[in-house]
Parts: structure tokens; C-alpha cells; sequence
């Protein structure tokens, strides 16, 4: 996590430095810094807090805002508590040098240790402030240049990172590396200015020429010279691969909402089409993936798939597992990332693995995506943004083409992985024939439905309103769903924690009776998935236990349903669709309940506490 953004060029770098933080906040927010060299001195501010908090002290001095060059920092913490000290950016010790990072340096403490007995002081608990007096010592001791100073230190160092350095005696460079930890570099006109960032969003509106650096690179950025790209292990120089980029300052903006989170909900019905738009000719039953059609025999011997994933991705995967079974009869397991990757799992060259992520960083997600190639089994992704590490790590994959997600609550990710699955699932049931082809076309021409479906459903917003102003102040909820909606119910739940920081738990409707329902009493709201063709008379038995137990019944309804409207407290109701795809309209009231759960508790909805976008920390 954390978001880093540098400038060095003929522009004042100040705006560019602090306006690219406040895009990169989704990141981690619990503190934010900013160097700003002027030609003589770097002038650093820094403190707990969001942006805005930096802003209040860049504010009080216009030195604190001068110069061509600058570097910030938006923290989530690791080591250290977000205070004003361990806050980045971090001095060497001579003063000379200064770094922000993204990421852990694992053996931060022998060296710290190391350098203390070189005489070494430390201010802050943090690893960066370790890792900047290396670089310093490493400068001092071999006597080389910043970049091969940089070289050197980050061969000793064991973790993952993303850094920007700056060193005042050679100011004329910005030295950025990765390892495990994103970093693009915007590359402006003629080699004359140069931007630094954790994700192109900083600098999209000045250049469309980006540098993603691989890991294991570093890259020595030189204002009116240009860039050098030198792999870390052996300081051999490489090719800088200059990408195009099709990100937009429309996309990344609010767009008139209140919340990021508020637009990427009601940007579902497009990102549901752009996600299957050239894949599916709905009318002459044709599925076309390049990342499928070229593996298909992979996916065909394959004697399983699993699912690696976290969070809402792993929720997403959850419901591939019934599309997958259901249409293309493969056994599929899914799996959390972060428990799969330490668990010694039993993966052979005939498994198929589909890793799932939304930024295409999390760290598990990407160190499970290096166990199962180790292991020999193929790897497919399916991401959403454009040329992560996932991307890049799997051997395959679709993007969802949701467009950016800001809002740390993911919604219109985790309808557009659906997609995907459910388009791999069809296509993979149409190769084996386990779906007749008037079954496929039926699901393609009902898929091109789900997106005017999904903004009929957005009009609800108001009565999903009124139901969030009835539960607002509850304490618990229980979320239920079964068969396709199960995962529905874990979304559900763990959409309403994450914003609002009410308790919920997601459970298959049957699995109440054992052992959920003992908490269940007048106080307890229950919200039930209970559509017209998920074992719909299963669910309204359990609807009648809740009942006599004088739970509330906030219930998910097939349109025009009579039975539960009878029994709920609360009737919403979805458009008819097939059972595999209830999931995309389920999932709609569930995200705007939240929402609005979160806005009536005068929550940070787009920003929630000790959370991140993108978890690129273990
Ligand atoms: O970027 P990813 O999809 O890999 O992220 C996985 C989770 O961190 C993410 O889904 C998280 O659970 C969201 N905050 C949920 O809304």
C-alpha cells in the first residue's frame, strides 16, 4: 500500500506532487509528506493525517511549495504508528539524501542493527528511515553515485518496495526501484520533465508515455537527459519499454457523485458492458478470449481449477465456482491467496489456477500466483488494471474492463469479474459440450441483458434508502443467501463492515440452524437472498424461522413475488434472469444499502479507517 509521487522537470512540482497524493490516497491515508527541493535546500512537511492535513502545513509557508522537484508520500502504516515522525518522507542522517517507499523491508532490523554500530541514529520506528541510511552508507563507504548506491543497498534488502530518492548533492536525478511494489514514470516531452507515481493517475493529464518498471529494475531519471532502466541484481542497463496509456482524468474524477464509491456503483450497467463487449456475438452464440481460446486445451485436460483470490475478488470467485461446476462440469476449489501460498498446497502441471484481483497488487494473491507456477500449473488472470503485476505474473488472463475503481469498497470489480467467469464458464461449457448451444445462446442473450437490468435496479436508490435509515444504528446483521447467492451474502456482509464498521456475517441460508440463528431476536436484521430459482422454497423456510424468532426480514425478491412479501419486513425487488446470473442484480441493493448505511453514520465512505485499496503488504 502506500502511494508515492514524485516530479522533477521545469514545471513548479508542488501542484503536480500534491494534487497526484490526493489520487493516490485510495492507497493508505493514515499519513501524507512532501519534499520540495528549490535549487538549494529540500524543504520537508509531513504529519499524520490525510492530504488535506498536509495542505493546512504547505499552506502556512510558500518556501514549504517551491521548486522543480519534489517527492510525496501517503501512508498506510507498517512499521511504525502513523504519527508525524515516522510519517515519509525520511532523511539520511547527513541530511543529503531522501526517500519515500512503498512496501516492507523484512530484514529492516539487522540492519538497523548494523548501522546503529556504525554510528547510525535513528529518529522514527520506521523501515524506509532504514533503508535511506544504507543507500548512505553504501554511497559513503563504495564512494559511486546515488544510483549505484541505490544498486548496491537494494541487493542486501529483503522485502518488498517501491521507492523514490533524492539526493541533494546531485540534484539534478531522481532515482526510483521496485520490488513487489508498483511504480510507473511518466515520461514528458523531449526527456524534459519526468513523473513519478505508484499508478499513472498523477500524471495522466500531462503525458500518455509511461514506464512501468518490472521488478527487480531501477531506474535513474535524469531532468532533460532521460531515463536509464538497470536490472537490480547485476546493474546491467535494459531497455526502457515506453507504454500508451488509455487512462482518462474523466475516469478518475467524481463525476458530479458525492463518492467515488456512489459513481462506481451506479458505473455498473457500462462496465458490465465494456467488460463483454467483442467478447460475446449474444446472437450467433460466439465467445471469443484470446487468453482462453489460445489455452483451451489447458483448460480442457485440466483436472481442476482453483481460485486464488481475497476479499471481494475471492467473493467473485466463489460464484465462478458454481458458474464453472454448474455449466462446464470442472471441479473447482477456492481458495484465499494468503492461506494458500503458506500452506503447502498439492498443485500439479494439470491444474488450472485462476488468479482474480481488482488491482492486480495484492501481495498474496501475487506471491500464490508465483507458488502454483512454481508448482508447474498454468496461471490465468483476471484483473482489472491494465498491466499490474498480476497481469504480468500469470501466463494468461482477461481484463474486466470496469475502468478505475477509487472507492476502497469494490462494487463495479466485483460485477465485472462475474462477467469474465461467467463468459469463461460459457465458453469452456460450449468446448465440452456440457451445455447444449441453444443453452449457451439462451445465457449470452440473457447476459446482454443484465446491464439494463442492473440501471433499473439502480432506480431503487431511494427505497434502499429508507430501509438504510430503519437499520443504521443496528449492531449486527446476518446476511443469507444460498447456491449462486451465497457469495452474495459474504459480499454483502463484508461490503456493510468495511464502510459503515457495523458487524455482519454472510452465511448460506441453511447454515443458519446451526448456529447463527441463536442470535437471532428482534434487534438482529437478517437479509435474505431469497430470487425465484435458488432453491426458493429452502430459503422461505428459513425466511419463517427468522420470522418466529422475531428477527427482521429484509428480503431479495424476484419480481413480482407474493409469498415473502408476506412474511418480510422489507420486500426489494430484482428482474427475472437466469439463476447463474442472479448474482449481478443481488448484488446491487447490498452495495447501495452500505452506502447509504455509511453516509447516515457519517463515515468516510470512499476512505474507511485502517483500510487500503490495493494490499501490497502480507
Ligand atoms: O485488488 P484485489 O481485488 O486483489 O483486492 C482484494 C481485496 O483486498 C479487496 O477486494 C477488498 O476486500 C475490498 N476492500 C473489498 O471491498
Amino acid at each position: 500500500m502506500c502511494g508515492i509521487t514524485g516530479y522533477i522537470g521545469h514545471r513548479d512540482a508542488y501542484p503536480i506532487v500534491i494534487n497526484g497524493l490526493k489520487r493516490l490516497e485510495y492507497r493508505g491515508y493514515d499519513s501524507a509528506g512532501i519534499m520540495m527541493y528549490d535549487g538549494e535546500t529540500m524543504h520537508l512537511s509531513k504529519t499524520k493525517g490525510k492530504v488535506s492535513d498536509l495542505e493546512i502545513i504547505t499552506n502556512r509557508e510558500e518556501e514549504r511549495k517551491k521548486g522543480k522537484i519534489g517527492i510525496g508520500h501517503t501512508r498506510w502504516a507498517t512499521h511504525g504508528v502513523p504519527n508525524d515522525v515516522n510519517s515519509h518522507p525520511h532523511f539520511s542522517q547527513s541530511g543529503d539524501l531522501v526517500i519515500v517507499h512503498n512496501g516492507i523491508i523484512e530484514n529492516y532490523d539487522t540492519i538497523k542493527k548494523e548501522l546503529i554500530s556504525r554510528g547510525y541514529e535513528f529518529k522514527s520506528d520506521t523501515d524506509t528511515e532504514v533503508l535511506v541510511n544504507l543507500i548512505e552508507e553504501v554511497k559513503k563507504s563504495e564512494g559511486c553515485k546515488l544510483g549505484k548506491a541505490v544498486q548496491l543497498a537494494l541487493t542486501n534488502v529483503i522485502g518488498a518496495y517501491a521507492i523514490a530518492v533524492f539526493d541533494k548533492t546531485k540534484p539534478n536525478e531522481i532515482v526510483v526501484a521496485r520490488l513487489g511494489s508498483p511504480i510507473a514514470i511518466g515520461v514528458g516531452k523531449n526527456n524534459e520533465e519526468f513523473f513519478v507515481a505508484s499508478d499513472a493517475s498523477p500524471f495522466i493529464e500531462y503525458t500518455k508515455d509511461a514506464i512501468y518498471l518490472e521488478d527487480g529494475e531501477l531506474a535513474i531519471i535524469k531532468k532533460d537527459k532521460g531515463i536509464k532502466v538497470r536490472k537490480i541484481e547485476n546493474d546491467k542497463e535494459i531497455d526502457a519499454n515506453i507504454q500508451k496509456l488509455q487512462l482518462s482524468l474523466e475516469q478518475i474524477e467524481k463525476g458530479g457523485y458525492d463518492h467515488f464509491m456512489l459513481k462506481e456503483i451506479y458505473e455498473q450497467p457500462k462496465a458490465i458492458i465494456d467488460t463483454y463487449r467483442g467478447r460475446m456475438l449474444a446472437n450467433e452464440g460466439v465467445i471469443r478470449m484470446a487468453g482462453v481460446d489460445d489455452n483451451m486445451s489447458k483448460f480442457l485436460n485440466a483436472d481442476r481449477i482453483i481460485v486464488i483470490a481475497c476479499g471481494t475478488s475471492w467473493h467473485a470467485g466463489l460464484v465462478g465456482e458454481y458458474l464453472f461446476e454448474d455449466m462446464a462440469r470442472i471441479p473447482v476449489e477456492v481458495e484465499y491467496a494468503s492461506e494458500f501460498r503458506y500452506r503447502n498446497p498439492i498443485i500439479t502441471p494439470k491444474d488450472v489456477v485462476i488468479a482474480i484481483s481488482q488491482s492486480g497488487e495484492t501481495a498474496d494473491t501475487l506471491a500464490a500466483i508465483k507458488l502454483a507456477k512454481s508448482k508447474g500449473a498454468f496461471v490465468f488472470g483476471i484483473c482489472n488494471v491494465v498491466g499490474s503485476s498480476i497481469a504480468r505474473e500469470t501466463h494468461a488472463g482477461a481484463y474486466t474492463h470496469a475502468g478505475p475503481e477509487i472507492g476502497v469498497a469494490s462494487t463495479k470489480a466485483f460485477t465485472t469479474q462475474i462477467t469474465v467467469l461467467s463468459l469463461i464458464a460459457l465458453k469452456l461449457a460450449q468446448a465440452k459440450g456440457t451445455l447444449s448451444t441453444s443453452a449457451v445462446n439462451k445465457y449470452l442473450q440473457t447476459m446482454q441483458q443484465i446491464p439494463a437490468q442492473v440501471d433499473k435496479l439502480l432506480q431503487i436508490d431511494a427505497q434502499v434508502k429508507e430501509i438504510a435509515a430503519v437499520y443504521k444504528d443496528a449492531k449486527n446483521c446476518l446476511y443469507l443467501g444460498r447456491g449462486f447467492n451465497f457469495p452474495v451474502a459474504l459480499e454483502g456482509a463484508l461490503k456493510l463492515k468495511e464502510i459503515s464498521y457495523i458487524h455482519a456475517e454472510g452465511y448460506p441460508a441453511a447454515e443458519m440452524k446451526h448456529g447463527p440463528i441463536a442470535l437471532i431476536d428482534e434487534n438482529m436484521p437478517v437479509f435474505v437472498i431469497a430470487t425465484s430459482k435458488g432453491h426458493y422454497e429452502k430459503v422461505v423456510s428459513n425466511i419463517q424461522e427468522i420470522k418466529s424468532r422475531s428477527g427482521k426480514i429484509i428480503a431479495i425478491v424476484t419480481e413480482g413475488d407474493e409469498t415473502v412479501k408476506e412474511i418480510a419486513d422489507h420486500v426489494i425487488e430484482i428482474p427475472d434472469t437466469e439463476e447463474a446470473f442472479t448474482p449481478l442484480l443481488t448484488t446491487i441493493p447490498f452495495q447501495l444499502l452500505s452506502y447509504h448505511i455509511a453516509v447516515m453514520l457519517g463515515k468516510n465512505v470512499d476512505q474507511p479507517r485502517n483500510l487500503a485499496k490495493s494490499v501490497t503488504v502480507e
